[in-house]
């Protein structure tokens, strides 16, 4: 008998998480290990927004709620889209899940079927591609690099386009890359999308995590057009350091946030309770701590960005969003350490971490083969270290 199922198959462990088990291993041995590989900001959730997960407690709300969210959080997040790009939307067309990643897979199960195209601009966040295949869709990717700052030229994505395309991914800020598309290039894309009739997943999950005044845009504010065929997809892990409450949500065209939703209601049910109040906060409540941790961030990049720079090897673009930067490292393929060649970003993650005690996440799970991810989620001191670590490491290459 064969005990697991094919698609188990289809999808392959993350190198992410291989990393982090051999920094948790060193750092288990007493190692003092310098970590740029959290996806999650370092801040503690705003007390706020903690206390309104008590009170949720205090008043009993601990039972299953509505599959698709309580109404007063679901209300917020439409209200949310009006106040902040004039996008009116019925609070019966939001869903919320548990992390924009269950948000994204509700959908993907949703709407694709076997063999339909799910175009992904690459780089681009790990689970797109093995969601999509866990799917029965085929992942297509649109290369990037350095010399459009990771954004899609509008010709690169007609050319990607076919009669198969289900569904076109657009993650902007984005992970990993920290690119941010402008309003001239959202809207020459938006053009592009208009003449074809493939859904458009629009990932806004850093869309608050902007840095020296970028603004921020919204592809169907820009393009009217394209509304019935967009999924805005958002959470509050991010924006509001909420990581493990596992609160994310989708909205959009009625008939596919109903597919997501019977899904989920065969699935996880409702996200808990007691999170959910806690999302309603942190949507409605006071934004403070937002501009407080974009601060921060925002003087982190600035010194990531310019620290690398110097190390000879590494290369490295200033990113307009997210808190990842993603370096080329490709100076540093070909290079040997104790007569090993590092030939691939997971080479150079492995010997960063043996060497330099500082845990990055290769590009390959990223869809890249010249880069590394690492994430300034982390103190300025120890991005200090980090940075000087990975200098003295990378000296002794021959
Ligand atoms: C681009 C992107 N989308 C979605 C998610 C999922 O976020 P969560 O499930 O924590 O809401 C992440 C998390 O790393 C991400 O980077």
């Amino acid at each position: 008998m064969t005990v697991l199922a094919d698609r188990t198959k289809l999808i392959k462990p993350s190198v992410t998480l291989a990393i982090a088990a051999k920094a948790g291993k060193l750092r288990a041995e007493g190692v003092d290990v310098v970590n740029f590989s959290a996806g999650e900001p370092d801040f503690d959730t705003p007390e706020h927004i903690k206390a309104a997960a008590h009170d949720a407690l205090r008043k009993g709300q601990t039972k299953y709620t509505d599959v698709k969210g309580i109404e007063p959080l679901r209300a917020a997040i439409a209200q949310k889209y009006l106040a902040e790009y004039g996008l009116s939307y019925r609070k019966e067309d939001v869903l919320v899940s548990c992390g924009a990643k269950h948000s994204l897979y509700n959908l993907l199960q949703a709407v694709v079927n076997p063999g339909d195209e799910v175009l992904i601009p690459a780089p681009y966040w790990v689970s797109y591609a093995d969601m999509a295949l866990l799917a029965g869709g085929v992942p297509k990717l649109i290369l990037t690099d350095e010399s459009t700052g990771f954004r899609i030229k509008p010709e690169q994505l007609q050319a990607g386009l076919t009669a198969k395309t289900k569904v076109f991914f657009l993650n902007s800020p984005c992970n990993p890359t920290g690119a941010t598309y402008s309003k001239d290039e959202l809207l020459a894309i938006g053009q592009v999308l208009e003449k074809h009739q493939c859904l458009i997943f629009a990932d806004d999950i850093y869309e608050k995590i902007i840095y020296d005044g970028f603004e921020v845009h919204n592809l169907i504010a820009l393009c009217p057009n394209l509304r019935e065929r967009t999924i805005i997809i958002n959470g509050v892990s991010k924006t509001y350091a909420m990581t493990g409450w596992r609160i994310g949500y989708c909205l959009g065209a009625s008939d596919i946030i109903a597919a997501a939703g019977k899904i989920q209601s065969q699935s996880t049910s409702n996200p808990t309770s007691i999170a959910q109040w806690a999302a309603l906060e942190a949507v409605r409540g006071p934004q403070d701590a937002v501009a407080m941790m974009v601060s921060e961030f925002q003087k982190r990049r600035n010194v990531i960005v310019e620290r690398l720079n110097t190390i000879p090897g590494i290369s490295c673009l200033k990113p307009e969003g997210a808190f990842y930067v993603f370096p080329n490292i490709s100076g540093l393929i070909g290079k040997s350490t104790n007569g090993k060649q590092l030939s691939s970003p997971c080479d150079v993650a492995d010997f960063l971490l043996e060497e330099a005690k500082v845990a990055g996440v290769p590009g390959e799970d990223f869809g890249s083969q010249q880069h590394i991810r690492f994430s300034y989620a982390t103190s300025l001191e120890d991005i200090e270290k980090g940075c000087g670590r990975i200098r003295e490491a990378v000296a002794k290459l021959t």
